[in-house]
Parts: structure tokens; C-alpha cells; sequence
């Protein structure tokens, strides 16, 4: 086909462009290429709108001496348009083959992304796998978006610590690296003896060979990418169960002093205790995994175990991870602007739990930031806070501010009738602002768009009483 007939219609285009990125054939009509790119306002390359990820199952191989991870990733989707060629997330690393519905199929590299082209077009809403062989040495992210930490595949003294949130998943596994596409997950971690891994979900076996143990791990609660981790060191695991039945895992770096926090049980009484206010725990298991890493100091929300880097000490943070099991990881950001649904809520958790402890009431919290908080605090619109600024302080404690607020405005009872109902409509799905909004009016039968636009889409402090 001549360049000068491909550019004559829209659809010639499209299969020409097919035809250039490496298909072998031109598809029949009606086929195109799933558009790389979802479109979010601060990551608007991550992830691709023509299939629908459903599984993961990951065969991953850690070498601690090298830092080398071989990876075979085997994903199962479903079509959501006639597809000719797709894209997945993978930054950096070294792709030996792909293989679509077991037959080799071409692919090239692009920033950050795997452009797949199959042997023949994949038809809309039909199941389909790829294969993804690869290996390299994951690299992590850095820059503003989490505080100038680096984030993503980080080496320990004795192994690794993952932290995706929000875009660095794929610098170590091949997905569809985008919130609204959740999938379950198994991972099989092959370290040497000695040391562990930890993943999502449940062990479910560990085997010996050669030297070499593989630990499986199964997570059959849809789960967002973002959300996926593996650790691999040195640990001590203690594994029981929350007096209301679930299921606990905590992994604690054999290297740290035994903390001052006593994380088993904690875990416990906020897995607990959030059930009783939020509604019915959304996984197999909770836990914690306790780790070091140098010139890290944060923890992380991944699911079933949040991640905590040890300088992370207070009770407050395992209550404020815990919380995010129901806010951010079962009702999961439809787009990254609206991150205060997973931070306010879980930091008016943190808040709750104080108060539950007798450490603080909720109403002093509220003050302390109303009173305290820098001017530049005030500057962050908390319901559009931009990319670089998406985890601003403004985003946690604003946003938590914003839900006494309403709970001040509605009354206890609707209020927390609202924390279960949101848990609930969205559970392991997604949810925006103006779905909560909706759902507060419905509940509280007010009128209440006056007030969150005042407290997450206006600069400056609010007054009271507005
Ligand atoms: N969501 C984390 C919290 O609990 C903050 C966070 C965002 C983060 N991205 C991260 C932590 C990356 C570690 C690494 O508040
Ligand atoms: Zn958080």
C-alpha cells in the first residue's frame, strides 16, 4: 500500500499504522490499535482503553547479588474493541518475547511501553493472553509526586521493597498500569534459601529446589495495579487471625530491633474495628509487613499488607494503611485528581482512631490544622490538587478536614451511615467526587454541592460554619 492511499481515509490510516508498528498483515476493517494512553489529566500516557485486564499471574526469579529480576508475566484480557495492536505499561527492563494466545507475536518498545501486535486482530469482548518474557534490573522513580523519596522496586541490605503508587508498578512487572483496570493476581517469587517473599493475597505454598525457594502467593480480589508489591529479606512471619475472624500475616525484617509498635496487634484491633464502621473487611487477609530501607520513611497502602519502611512508628499510620483497604484499595480513584477520596478518608480514619484511643478528639485534630497549618496549606485545591502535588499535605489533612465537616453538617449518624454506603456501592470498583457527593445528598437529604466546593475546590481557608 503506497503512503499516498494510506493517508486518503481515516481507516486506511489506521491499518497502515498497523502495518508500520510491525503487523504482518493488514487486519480486516473495524480492527484498530487500543489507544495507548487513558487519558488521566496527570498521567495521561499510563495504560490503554482496548482491553479489559483480568488476570496476572507473574513467575518472577530475584537475584540479590546481581539485582537482576527474570520475569515471565502471563496476563489474561479481554477485548473491548476489535483489536489490532495494544500496549502495555513496562518501563525500562529488557523484553525477550510475547506471545499472544501462545503464538509469538511482534512487539516494539516505546516510552515506558510494550506496543503488542498480534498475528491476527483479537475480536471485540473475546478473551485473550499474553505472554511477557523479561528480565533487567527495575529501576525506581523519583522527583515531587512522592516527596522527592524514590519510589517503586527499591533494593533493602537483603533484598526488596515495592512501592507503586501511583505509576511505578510497571517499572517492574508489564501491566495495564491504570486504577480503573483491576485484576486479581498470582505471584510465584523464586529467592534463594533464606530469604522471603511476600506478596498480595494469600501464601498459598512455598517449595525448595536447587537452593532456590518459590513462594506463591494469590490474590483473588480484584486489585489495582498501583496496589501490587513483593518483598523479598530477611523475616520473621507470625500469621493468626483478628478476634472477628480474619485472616492476619505480618512479616517483620529480622534485622530491626523488635519495635517499639507491636504491630500484630494493632493490625488486628484496626482491621477489626474499621469493619464495625465501614462494613465487612473487602480481602482475603490483612498484615504488615515491616521492613528496612534506607533513606525511606514511609509506608504504603498495598493491598491485603500494607508496606511499612520502618521509620514509620506511630500507631496512627497502620490504622490510617488499614483504613485504605476499604478507601483506595476496594473503592479505588477513578482518576488520579481525585487521590483526597483515598488520603482524606484514610487520614479522618487516623483521626477516628486517635479519638478511639483517648489520644486526641477528632474535633481538636480538626483544630489543630485549622489553626496551625502554614499559609501555603491553604493553596492546594484538594479536590484537583495536581500531579506534582497529588500527595501534598493539603490532599491528607484538608481532605480530612472536609469530611468533619460534613459529618458536623449532616450528623453522626448519616455520616457514618455514608462511610458504609460509599464502602459499599463501589466495592472492588471505583468511585469519583461527584459520585460522593451524590450519595451524601442522597443519604442526608441536603444540599451539599455549596459546601465541597468551598472545602475541596476553593483556595484559601474556608471560613467556619460555611
Ligand atoms: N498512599 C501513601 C499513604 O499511605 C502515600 C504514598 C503515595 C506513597 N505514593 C507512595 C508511599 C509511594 C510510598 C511510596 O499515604
Ligand atoms: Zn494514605
Amino acid at each position: 500500500m503506497s503512503l499516498r492511499l494510506c493517508s486518503l481515509a481515516i481507516a486506511a490510516t489506521l491499518v497502515c499504522q498497523v502495518v508500520l508498528s510491525g503487523g504482518t498483515a493488514a487486519e480486516p476493517k473495524g480492527y484498530r490499535p487500543g489507544a495507548s494512553g487513558l487519558g488521566d489529566p496527570y498521567f495521561p500516557s499510563l495504560g490503554n482503553d482496548g482491553y479489559d485486564a483480568r488476570h496476572y499471574d507473574l513467575s518472577l526469579s530475584y537475584n540479590p547479588g546481581t539485582s537482576a529480576l527474570e520475569g515471565v508475566a502471563t496476563i489474561s484480557a479481554k477485548a473491548t474493541q476489535n483489536l489490532s495492536s495494544f500496549s502495555l505499561d513496562l518501563r525500562g527492563l529488557h523484553v525477550s518475547k510475547v506471545r499472544v494466545n501462545g503464538r509469538t507475536a511482534s512487539f516494539r518498545r516505546g516510552d515506558a511501553k510494550i506496543f503488542i501486535t498480534p498475528r491476527h486482530g483479537i475480536p471485540n469482548k473475546t478473551r485473550f493472553t499474553v505472554e511477557v518474557r523479561y528480565d533487567g534490573v527495575p529501576q525506581p522513580l523519583g522527583g515531587p509526586i512522592v516527596d522527592d523519596s524514590k519510589y517503586g522496586w527499591l533494593k533493602t541490605d537483603d533484598g526488596v521493597f515495592t512501592t507503586g503508587e501511583p505509576n511505578a508498578t510497571s517499572t517492574w512487572m508489564p501491566c495495564n498500569d491504570y486504577p480503573t483496570d483491576k485484576a486479581t493476581f498470582d505471584f510465584r517469587i523464586k529467592v534463594p534459601k533464606g530469604l522471603t517473599a511476600i506478596s498480595n493475597g494469600r501464601l498459598a505454598g512455598s517449595r525448595e529446589a536447587n537452593g532456590q525457594v518459590t513462594y506463591t502467593w494469590r490474590g483473588h480480589r480484584p486489585m489495582a495495579t498501583y496496589l501490587a508489591t513483593v518483598t523479598i529479606g530477611k523475616f520473621s512471619t507470625r500469621s493468626g487471625r483478628t478476634p472477628r475472624g480474619v485472616p492476619l500475616y505480618i512479616a517483620y525484617d529480622q534485622n530491626l530491633p523488635a519495635g517499639q509498635l507491636d504491630f500484630y496487634k494493632i493490625t488486628s484491633a484496626a482491621t477489626d474495628y474499621w469493619t464495625q464502621l465501614f462494613g465487612p473487611y473487602p480481602f482475603e487477609e490483612t498484615g504488615a509487613v515491616v521492613d528496612s530501607v534506607p533513606g525511606v520513611s514511609y509506608a504504603l497502602e498495598t493491598q491485603t499488607k500494607p508496606s511499612y519502611a520502618v521509620p514509620v512508628r506511630h500507631e496512627h499510620t497502620i490504622a490510617h494503611e488499614i483504613a485504605h483497604q476499604w478507601f483506595g484499595n476496594s473503592v479505588t480513584v477513578r482518576q488520579w485528581k481525585d487521590i483526597w477520596l483515598n488520603e482524606g478518608f484514610a487520614t479522618y480514619a487516623q483521626w477516628l482512631w486517635a479519638d478511639r484511643t483517648g489520644t486526641k478528639p477528632v474535633e481538636k485534630a480538626f483544630r489543630e490544622v485549622y489553626e496551625g497549618a502554614p499559609p501555603e496549606f491553604w493553596d492546594i485545591v484538594v479536590g484537583d490538587p495536581q500531579r506534582d502535588t497529588m500527595f501534598a499535605d493539603a490532599v491528607y489533612r484538608r481532605g480530612a478536614m472536609t469530611l468533619h465537616v460534613l459529618r458536623k453538617e449532616i450528623g453522626d449518624r448519616p455520616f457514618f451511615a455514608l462511610l458504609k454506603a460509599w464502602a459499599q456501592e463501589h466495592r472492588y470498583e471505583n468511585g469519583d467526587t461527584r459520585q460522593l457527593i451524590a450519595l451524601a445528598e442522597k443519604i442526608s437529604g441536603r444540599q451539599l454541592d455549596g459546601l465541597f466546593r468551598t472545602w475541596l475546590f476553593t483556595k484559601g481557608r474556608p471560613p467556619l460554619g460555611s
